[in-house]
């Protein structure tokens, strides 16, 4: 059977209109013919018969067998107006439209961290990325995604699998690029003991990590993993999160300050360890607002640590059950608000009663975004425009900043 490929899904695979309904064809893109056999609402053992002008060689050498990126066979500049469709299209369903500044990409080999999937096998470890859609573990040496600070930690860790991994059950390693050496958090290891303990602090030596955590536990802690956001140094907690690379941390931050302009006192809400509020604190007052308590402390440690800043509060609290109040926007000039991919609801609803002139909101998840939106412009917000930042290329990932305002 023989069909055209008309439009992408939301993983980036192809869908065609087939005569019973969709069918999906992964690795596609819009406008290819594509020849197989229907199984189900897939195209199996399928050859291009028509290619795209945007169709492109992999730039990486596991694009073939690894599940991590979906989009290397596209152009830059197709996955660029792609990712910004994606945005349209959420603020769409919503009845919305916006003015779209240039879309900014993370370079290949920025991502300073990933987690990483791994099996202790007779020989010694087995350990990468998933492939497609299963469980199989593919190994990923050239990985273009990584940093290559990253790629050279993976003896360390092949060595950690080898001491501490099954091999009837899968590890996953996340680690970390800092400015001390990678922050290494292991979960599903074997269960600690003493033997067990010694040998893996001494392979975090060996290999220069800065931390390893085990399962839960830090079992190796050779220098505390430090992260710059402006001029505070931050020592996050284990698993803290963090934008995946420097290069999309800048963009968002410059787009962010970008919308707030000269405001002088600003709540950042979904504060994490800092990567808005310490940089925006060297020009105003800030109140973070945060629900992880290890992650608050580490942000006022920091701010306690850094000279020249203006003033900085913090706040644990959780933001969906007990969201700001209208009191507590008073004399606010600006928000930043970056919440998971839930969105924000409770706390959208009573910005969008709020005076607060300027509302910088930065969103990893568009269909999320789009909906607390229109809860903010029905409070008579304005979308002034949305900046779209790429830090996970080859991926259906897509983040962004939207500056709203009251007339
Ligand atoms: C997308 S991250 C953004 C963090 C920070 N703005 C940054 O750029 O590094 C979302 C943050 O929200 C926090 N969070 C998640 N659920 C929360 C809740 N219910 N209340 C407060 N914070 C929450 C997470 O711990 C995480 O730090």
């Amino acid at each position: 059977m023989k069909v055209t490929i008309d439009r992408l899904g939301h993983l980036g695979d192809g869908i065609a209109q087939g005569p019973l309904g969709a069918i999906f064809v992964p690795g596609m893109l819009p406008g290819e013919e594509v020849e197989g056999d229907l199984q189900g609402d897939q195209l199996a053992d399928f050859r291009i018969v028509t290619p795209s002008v945007n169709r492109v060689k992999p730039p990486c050498a596991h694009a073939k067998t690894c599940g991590g990126c979906m989009m290397q066979h596209a152009s830059d500049a197709f996955v660029a107006d792609w990712k910004l469709g994606i945005v349209k299209g959420a603020l769409a369903g919503q009845g919305l439209e916006a003015e779209f500044r240039p879309i900014i990409t993370s370079p290949p080999k920025s991502r300073r961290r990933a987690t990483i999937a791994a099996r202790r096998t007779k020989t010694g470890a087995l350990m990468g990325f998933h492939a497609r859609a299963s469980d199989m573990v593919v190994e990923v040496p050239n990985c273009q995604l990584l940093h290559p600070d990253l790629i050279a930690t993976f003896p360390g860790l092949q060595a950690l699998v080898k001491l501490g991994g099954s091999r009837t059950a899968e590890v996953s390693l996340t680690v970390t690029r800092s400015l001390s050496g990678a922050d290494v958090m292991v979960v599903g290891g074997k269960p600690l003991d003493g033997q067990l303990q010694l040998e893996l602090a001494r392979v975090t030596e060996t290999y220069g990590f800065a931390r390893l955590t085990w399962n839960g536990d830090t079992v190796a802690l050779r220098t505390a993993p430090m992260q710059r956001f402006g001029r505070a140094l931050v020592s996050p907690p284990p698993g803290a999160f963090l934008q995946a690379t420097v290069e999309g941390e800048q963009a968002l931050l410059g787009t962010v300050a970008l919308a707030i302009g000269s405001a002088k006192k600003i709540v950042d809400l979904f504060a994490g360890v800092g990567t808005f509020a310490l940089p925006l604190a060297e020009r105003a007052e800030v109140h973070a607002v945060e629900g992880e308590a290890a992650m608050t402390a580490a942000l006022a440690k920091a701010a306690n640590n850094t000279e020249g800043l203006k003033r900085v509060t913090v706040e644990t609290r959780d933001l969906f059950r007990r969201p700001l109040e209208d009191d507590e926007f008073k004399g606010v000039e600006a928000v930043v608000i970056d919440p998971p991919r839930a969105g924000a609801e409770a706390q959208m609803a009573v910005l969008a009663r709020s005076k607060v002139p300027v509302i910088a909101s930065v969103s990893c998840n568009p269909i999320s975004f789009a909906r607390d939106a229109k809860v903010l412009i029905a409070g008579g917000y304005h979308l002034d425009w949305v900046q779209v930042v790429d830090q996970f290329r080859w991926s259906a990932h897509v983040e962004l900043v939207a500056k709203f305002s009251r007339p």
